[in-house]
């Protein structure tokens, strides 16, 4: 079951963003920042429609000058007539969304454009989040149908190798001076490096800056085709090399046409890698453990009451099994936070023990102990199947409803059972869509259970039993 979305709001605004609408796209990248589900239903909605924007990642040192080059980039994009998105990353900065940083305030030479759109982000607190939102962040301005998306991030640490491995090109920017290329190189950016930049050119130690990436490079071997990163000198506060560096870029995307697939795959591993991690961690934080016991079960570790080992293992055991976290943002019965399996299937027989020839004998399935409904003069024999069941009734009286239903519509279907977190719930969710009930309250049913059941008028022919377990 998935969730619908609320009528106005959700759909409208991922129709917009693909119309290329400014406002909708800087609604939708906020709703991807706060980490809303709504934010989470957007890329779901428009994902289809992404892959056509180039990716362009920069990074670089602190004060390498990347802003200026951004802006002098979107200016070269825009004269050959392309269209261009900017996420601009900054971990460092205390300001959400949509704030134009002091360095950014140069790119506001393209506010007027309608081609170009530029966003800066900000780190929410956590590591992996940043990375996912400027993911997600440039596919919104992908589907915008911007065709270069150009995400800068300011740093080398994880984090911007994680934020520019999105890219389909990585640029590393680096000054003339001393220490950046030791620090880059410590943080591995070097290997992620498609193109290097020398900004700043004209100042002094350029050549030696140029010359020790150089000599890194030619540690590496480069035969059989494979791309060997070019060195191009920029001066960003006067455009000098700005468009040997577009043509860099284009020629690296005509020699990685062919495994830019491959690239993208990457990506994509990561990013589900990522995922999964992170929706793991917050299923159990959400879903397995309870209020306070992580704190509990770290002071027990610190105690040496019990290991990481054995915590971990027990966590893991607790989650299988355990409901799926579902960031549905309409929690509910019936809604994206609401957990609704298929209980069982009942089918009304004629004959037991033709019907066991053919589920237990042909079929080779097992079939539980028959279970006396003296209530309905039933006995039901259960086929587990999975999480589900198959649930055959046989009359054991004439005036059983079982005995009715065979003699009115011929042994088959009866009921289906699905069942539901919070009967009640259901039934008032159901009651306000003017679903017919049979039962307006919930009733006990086998094992401590409860039940209600849905009129078939409701439900297309086919009774239907709402059941909540505990
Ligand atoms: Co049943």
């Amino acid at each position: 079951m998935t969730a619908s979305p609320p009528p106005g709001a959700r759909a409208h605004l991922f129709e917009r963003v693909l119309q290329g609408d400014p406002r909708a796209i800087a609604r939708a990248i906020s709703l991807i920042e706060d980490e809303s589900p709504l934010g989470a239903d957007l890329v779901r909605r428009i994902f289809g429609r992404t892959g056509h924007a180039y990716l362009v990642g920069i990074t670089g040192a602190p004060g390498a000058g990347k802003s200026t080059l951004v802006d002098r980039l979107i200016g070269e994009l825009r004269r050959s007539g392309q269209s261009v998105g900017v996420v601009a990353v900054d971990p460092t900065s205390p300001f959400t969304g949509g704030a134009i940083l002091g360095d950014r305030v140069r790119m506001q030479s393209h506010v007027s454009d309608a081609a170009v759109f530029i966003r800066s982000m900000a780190t929410r607190g956590n590591l992996g989040g940043l990375a996912r939102a400027t993911s997600d962040a440039a596919l919104v301005l992908d589907a915008s149908g911007k065709d270069i998306v150009l995400i800068e991030t300011v740093g080398v640490g994880q984090d911007e190798v994680d934020i520019v491995r999105t890219a389909d090109i990585s640029i590393v920017t680096l000054v003339p001076g001393a220490g950046d290329e030791v620090q880059a190189l410590k943080a591995g950016i070097m290997e992620i490096a498609d193109i290097f930049v020398v900004n700043k050119a004209d100042r002094q130690g350029a050549d030696r800056t140029v010359a020790s990436v150089e000599a890194l490079l030619s540690l590496e071997s480069y035969a059989g085709g494979r791309w060997r990163p070019p060195i191009v000198k920029t001066e960003a506060n006067t455009g000098k090399g700005v468009a040997e560096l577009v043509a860099e870029i284009e020629r690296f995307r005509v020699h990685t046409a062919e495994s830019l697939g491959e690239r993208r795959r990457a990506r994509a591993e990561f990013r589900v890698q990522e995922l999964m991690a992170h929706r793991f961690v917050q299923h159990v934080h959400g879903r397995v453990l309870a209020a306070g016991e992580f704190t509990q079960l770290l002071d027990r570790i610190a105690s040496r009451d019990t290991d990481p080992y054995t915590a971990v293992d027990d966590i893991m055991q607790r989650s299988v099994g355990a409901e799926p976290f579902r960031e549905g943002g309409h929690a509910g019965p019936f809604g994206g936070g609401g957990h609704v399996t298929l209980d069982h299937v009942g089918i009304a027989v004629a004959d037991v023990a033709q019907a066991l020839a053919f589920y237990r004998d042909a079929l080779g399935l097992k079939v539980d102990t028959p279970e006396e409904v003296a209530s309905q003069r039933v006995r039901a024999h259960f086929i587990p199947l999975g999480e589900s069941a198959i649930e055959l009734l046989e009359a054991t009286a004439e005036d059983s409803p079982i005995a009715k239903y065979v003699a009115k519509r011929g042994p088959g279907l009866h009921h289906i059972t699905v069942r539901v977190d919070d009967i009640r719930a259901a039934l008032a969710q159901l009651k306000t869509k003017g679903v017919r009930l049979i039962d307006e309250a919930p009733r006990p049913g086998a094992h401590g259970s409860l039940v209600a059941f849905i009129h078939p008028a409701s439900a297309h022919g086919v009774l239907v039993e709402l059941k909540q377990t505990n």
